[in-house]
Parts: structure tokens; C-alpha cells; sequence
């Protein structure tokens, strides 16, 4: 796909790649505002995957026959979009996984096996359990402390707070780029430099942000940055870890199989250099190469273009909603992507979802894998719209009308 000069943003022509967005559930035109969970799919990335499946299958790595050799190049042809999208210094420094959980996990495994007895990680409060519980699980194990920066109740970091925490103890902070379901943009950049100034590491949890926001590892200095492929346009089951080169090559490996070896004996093991060190059996190939042509394909709109129509879809519907009595927005940072949480007094979260779906309008509602989150909030879970840049205003204005619906019908 010619990345060169940029596509024009075109909101009618953007949803006429969404195969899924045409479509009807209920009987009604399906409003699709669960973008938070998973992206829908481009038909550039559709045929992709069909075309891989069709004509391209064979194991990579290990074949010298043509097909073999063909999946090969564009499993390292994606390795190698993915590593210019997010401009980092080195292609293996970018190693496919399933997911930001497994990319976080993977890093708790094996970085934490450089830590010792009390050293100390340093997480926010509003992180995703997957950016939570692999750091507990390695403090169990290592008996490291794992300290936690607290939020203030518009569901920003207290950046004094996440200062005092910060000693020559910390080894490493694991914080989210973006809350999945407060939408607070945090200041990374800013906390990596801090993080740094004591010695400490820093992990990114991009999952929420890579489809907003351009992201580039040497500029923002982080030392590790992770996503998943389907809420960026692609498959499941696909991620990245992105780490900085000299990190990577101290840790061992995650686990142990094909690929990831040089030589193996019964008496002792070497294990292969980037990227493969991290890649052990086979790969999701198919997910691989097709995650770089979901990058591709967002790769032709210059990102600003996309990230200002979701924001204006955000402030939009934030709007509207705060016109309904008894309604609050949970997550009011100054800095926010397009992620509307919010609770209606007298109404269940799960009960507004479901008569929202019986209207065609998808969104998640409950904790969100938050469960700290809503209990600072004193709240059960919410309703949450997520935004992608194929919504548009009139999706809103219906999906206005439908929550109306459901509150009479719920009060
Ligand atoms: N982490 C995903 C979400 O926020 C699943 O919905």
C-alpha cells in the first residue's frame, strides 16, 4: 500500500472499508462504539488474511521450499513496518506475541528475572489487570514491592505522588499510555524522563493508544512499549513488544522451543539472538503479517487527521450526555482520547448496555478489567462508548436517543 502521500480523510469513504459496519443486528443498523475491546477490520486486512490462507501458508523459519521462504519474508517484511511505524531503532527490536498482556507478561518473566528481593515497580491506579497482576505474580516470586501511584477523582495520576515514589529502588514503571476506561491521556514522556533520572525502566501499556495517537519509541525514550494487533485494525491473537535492544539482550528468554534456539544438546542450550530469542514454537504467522497491513493501512491517513475527528466525536457525545439528569462521567482528565465512561443514577450499567444493544448500539459496560478503578469510584462498573475514527455524529445523535429510551424504560 503507497504510504507516500497521505489518504484524505474521507468519513464516508473510511467506512466503506468496514465490511462490518454494514450491517444490521436487531434490525437495526448496527452502532458499533465497543472500540475499546476490539477495532473492526479494514477489507485491506480481510483480504490479506484470506489472501495468506489461500496461497501463502507454510511455516516460517524452517523451510527452504518457495512458500515456506515467501511467509518467512512477509512475516519479517511486517516485523520491519511495524519497527518504521514506530520509529524504533532496530527491527528486532520488535517481537510478535498475542497480545499486551502477553507482552506485559513477558517482560514480568524475564526482566523480573533480573530484579531481586526488594527492588520496587512502580504501577498507577488506573491500570488494566493485565498491566497489574503479572507484577503482583513477580513480586510473589521475587519479593520485589510493588508501589501504586494514586489518582485524583477527575482520573488524572497525582504526579507529586508518582515523584515521591520514585527512589533509587525503583527498577521499573509499568504504566498505561492511555486508561482504557477513564480515557486519561497520561504524560509519559515526562514520567519516563523522571523514571530514568533514578535508573528505573520503563514499560509502556499502548493498548489504548497506538490506534489514536502516533507513537515514537526513541522520541518518548521508553524502554519497553507493548499493543495488541485487533484493537489497532488487526487480527487477535497478535501484539508487540517493542523493547530497546540492549535490554532485551540481558533477559532470557520466555520460554523455551523451536526458533528461539541456536543449539541445543542435552547438556546445555544457546539461544538465538533478536527477535527470535523471544519466539519460541510457531508464530501466529498469518496474524503477523497481517497486523503490518493494518499499520499499513493506517499508515496512509496522517494520524492527526483521525485523532482530531475522534476527539470531536468524543466532546460531542460528552456533551449530549451530560444533558441527562443524574448522569455522571466517570473519567474527566483535561488530557482524554475518545473514551466515554459514564453511570446513570437509578440505572444498572448492564441494564443500559443491553437495552442499547436491543437497539443496535454496542458498547461494554462493568469494570472493564478495572476492578481498582471502579472501586476508588464506589461504583459497580459503567457504560463505556469507545471511538474510532469510522464513527460518526449521527451514530451519536442515535445512540443519544436510544440511551434516552433506555433510562425512561429503567427509572
Ligand atoms: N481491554 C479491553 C477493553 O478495555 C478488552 O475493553
Amino acid at each position: 500500500m503507497e504510504t507516500t502521500g497521505k489518504r484524505k480523510f474521507n468519513l464516508r469513504e473510511i467506512r466503506e472499508d468496514f465490511p462490518a459496519l454494514r450491517q444490521t443486528v436487531y434490525g437495526k443498523n448496527l452502532i458499533y462504539f465497543d472500540n475499546g475491546a476490539t477495532s473492526q477490520k479494514p477489507q485491506y486486512v480481510i483480504d490479506a488474511i484470506n489472501k495468506y490462507y489461500s496461497k501463502d501458508n507454510a511455516n516460517i523459519h524452517r523451510g527452504v521450499h518457495h512458500l515456506s521462504q515467501k511467509a518467512t519474508n512477509e512475516y519479517e517484511a511486517s516485523r520491519k513496518t511495524i519497527a518504521t511505524y514506530l520509529n524504533a531503532k532496530h527491527t528486532h527490536e520488535i517481537i510478535f506475541t498475542k497480545g499486551t498482556t502477553e507482552g506485559i507478561n513477558l517482560v514480568a518473566f524475564s526482566f523480573g528475572q533480573l530484579l531481586q528481593k526488594g527492588d520496587e515497580i512502580i504501577i498507577s491506579a488506573m491500570e488494566h489487570h493485565s498491566n497489574i497482576v503479572p507484577w503482583q505474580m513477580l513480586c510473589e516470586r521475587v519479593g520485589c514491592v510493588l508501589k501504586v501511584i494514586p489518582i485524583n477523582k477527575k482520573g488524572e495520576i497525582i504526579y507529586d505522588e508518582y515523584l515521591q515514589l520514585l527512589n533509587d529502588k525503583t527498577k521499573l514503571v509499568a504504566v498505561s499510555h492511555i486508561s482504557n476506561s477513564l480515557g486519561t491521556i497520561n504524560p509519559i514522556k515526562k514520567m519516563i524522563d523522571e523514571a530514568h533520572k533514578v535508573g528505573a525502566k520503563v514499560l509502556i501499556d499502548g493498548a489504548q493508544s497506538i490506534q489514536h495517537t502516533k507513537i515514537d519509541v526513541q522520541a518518548l525514550d521508553c524502554d519497553f512499549y507493548v499493543f495488541s494487533g485487533h484493537k489497532v485494525f488487526g487480527p487477535t491473537g497478535i501484539g508487540v513488544l517493542y523493547g530497546k535492544e540492549a535490554i532485551l539482550n540481558k533477559m532470557p528468554p520466555y520460554q523455551g522451543g523451536g526458533d528461539m534456539i541456536l543449539k541445543v544438546t542435552f547438556e546445555k542450550t544457546t539461544y538465538n539472538e533478536l527477535p527470535f530469542k523471544f519466539e519460541a514454537g510457531t508464530p501466529h504467522i498469518a496474524g503477523a503479517i497481517c497486523l503490518g497491513k493494518a499499520i499499513e493501512y493506517l499508515n496512509q491517513f496522517n494520524i492527526e487527521d483521525l485523532e482530531k475527528h475522534e476527539l470531536e466525536l468524543a466532546d460531542y457525545a460528552t456533551d449530549l450526555l451530560l444533558t441527562f439528569e443524574g448522569l455522571h462521567i466517570i473519567g474527566e482528565s483535561k488530557k482524554k482520547t475518545s473514551v466515554v465512561s459514564f453511570i446513570v443514577d437509578g440505572a444498572h450499567p448492564f441494564d443500559i448496555g443491553t437495552l442499547l444493544d436491543k437497539q443496535g448500539v454496542a458498547v461494554r459496560t462493568g469494570h472493564h478489567c478495572t476492578q481498582p478503578v471502579m472501586d476508588f469510584y464506589k461504583i459497580p462498573g459503567t457504560v463505556r462508548a469507545s471511538f474510532a475514527f469510522y464513527n460518526t455524529k449521527e451514530e451519536i445523535d442515535y445512540f443519544i436517543a436510544a440511551l434516552d429510551k433506555a433510562i425512561t424504560m429503567l427509572r
